[in-house]
């Protein structure tokens, strides 16, 4: 069947940022500054600049409401907002699940709401779109610790060859990180894993699992990019992005188009 023109945006800001407390006892990790925005805002903008306007957010927690006041339904950005609710902290995987009838037959990009990007990823959902060979791009990056990550193994043609998730040692430092585009296949696959492996020992439907399954069907493709990227959900990466943001004075990367 052939892919489907039209791209849609997943957010996932579930889960309990337990790596940032205290400072996430009383606020979800999303909304927490990235130097001038709240974090959500670095990522739904890493969305609307591959010119996705259609997002659904996957909320967790107890902070619905400050989501509400702060993005509403998405006008005043320019965007159609709709939100999704995960119960549990059971995996990105299991989030994404949640949003299968808004994503319908489209194509999606998935963004975890900790992630920031520093450049436009538009290019890539353009080729995307027309790429009838793959139903999933993983964005690759160096990294110095590949115990914090999912992790990736290429081989010589630069194809992946293995995947594994925060591996105890590795001998590739090749981060994949928190952007991923998918064809609506990616909702058979949850299931697939679902119905096999199940959910890891730490207790989580993992994003890795479904994205090796791709791998194993040779629809996966791994995409280097240059520009910066950060995953916010440690304190020092917290804080390194926000002086960064601060460097490179770029100003906010949501702003509100109309009120
Ligand atoms: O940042 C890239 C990394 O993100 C990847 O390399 C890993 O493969 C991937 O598992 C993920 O690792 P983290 O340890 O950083 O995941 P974390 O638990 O921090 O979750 C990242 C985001 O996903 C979080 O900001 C909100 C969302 N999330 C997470 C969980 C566990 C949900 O929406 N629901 C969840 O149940």
């Amino acid at each position: 069947m052939p892919k489907s023109e039209d791209i849609c945006g997943v957010v996932l800001a579930g889960g309990w940022g337990t790596r940032l407390m205290p400072l996430t006892t009383s606020t979800n990790k999303h909304l927490l500054p990235v130097y001038d925005e709240p974090m959500i805002c670095k990522s739904i903008a890493t969305l609307a600049r591959m010119g996705i306007k259609e997002i659904m957010i996957v909320l967790g927690g107890y902070s619905g409401n400050s989501f509400f006041a702060l993005l509403g339904d998405g006008h005043r950005f320019g965007l159609d907002i709709r939100y999704a609710y995960q119960e549990q902290a059971g995996g990105i995987a299991e989030a994404l699940r949640l949003t299968k009838g808004f994503v319908g037959s489209r194509n999606v990009a998935v963004i975890l709401g900790d992630n920031v990007f520093e450049q436009s990823m538009r290019s890539y959902a353009v080729d995307f779109v027309s790429d009838d060979a793959h139903d999933c791009y993983l964005f690759l990056k160096p990294v110095e610790d590949p115990t914090s990550f999912g992790i990736a193994w290429i081989d010589g043609a630069g194809r992946i060859v293995n995947m594994e998730e925060k591996p105890k040692v590795s001998d590739s430092n090749l981060a994949i990180t928190g952007l991923y585009m998918y064809t609506p296949r990616v909702y058979d696959l949850i299931d697939e894993i679902l119905e096999t492996t199940g959910y890891s020992n730490r207790g989580e439907l993992e994003i890795t699992d479904i994205n090796r399954l791709f791998m194993q069907k040779n629809l996966a493709k791994g995409c280097h990019f240059d520009s910066h990227w950060a995953d916010c959900g440690t304190l020092d990466a917290l804080l390194e992005t926000s002086v960064l943001m601060r460097k490179w004075n770029l100003g906010p990367w949501l702003p509100a188009v109309s009120e």
